[in-house]
């Protein structure tokens, strides 16, 4: 492990508020509204457009893998790569399919093996906006998709308070 992933693992804890568990549990619980119906079709006709059956898929900032096994099962041709910093979800990950599996790295300064043009869809749900310099995880994600691959950015935004 390099000295850069621990500093990023001890920025990820930081912004979980010091409490690994909580914020595993949080968004645990909170997986299934967010991949409702709705998320899913506009996934399979957005995102999906250019899906070929074996082209690659990635999950950048993966949690606990709920994203990366559901993946699995909907494109069963695919392989399903969940990239990943933090220990505490990379210890309790969900059970994945064979297709699909994790790989430890740090999304500042992305290392995985992916090669390029092989992915046609990413995403990015949440994790935005816990990086310290998002810009290396566009150009990684911009070099391993194919052309026509979608990347797909979830994320919070800030809004000034309700008057
Ligand atoms: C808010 S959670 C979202 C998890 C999942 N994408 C979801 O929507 O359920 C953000 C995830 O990104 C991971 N993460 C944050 N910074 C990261 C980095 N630099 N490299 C890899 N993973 C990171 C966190 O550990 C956490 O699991």
């Amino acid at each position: 492990m390099s000295v850069s992933i621990e500093k990023t693992q001890q920025q990820i804890l930081k912004h979980h508020g010091g409490n690994g568990s909580q914020a595993r549990q949080a968004i645990a619980n909170s997986y299934d509204r967010r991949h409702d119906d709705d998320f899913w079709q506009f996934w399979q006709a957005t995102v999906a457009a250019n899906h070929q059956s074996s082209d690659g898929i990635v999950d950048m900032g993966a949690g606990i893998g709920q994203f990366v096994r559901d993946c699995a099962l909907r494109y069963p041709d695919s392989v399903v790569i969940g990239l990943e910093a933090a220990p505490y979800m990379l210890e309790h990950t969900v059970e994945l399919p064979n297709n699909a599996r994790f790989v430890q790295d740090d999304l500042n300064l992305p290392q995985a093996d992916i090669a390029p043009g092989s992915v046609s869809m990413v995403m990015a749900n949440m994790v935005v906006h816990e990086l310290t310099q998002p810009i290396k995880m566009f150009k990684a994600a911009y070099d391993w998709l194919k052309p026509g691959g979608r990347l797909c950015v979830v994320d919070v935004v800030r809004q000034p308070p309700v008057q």
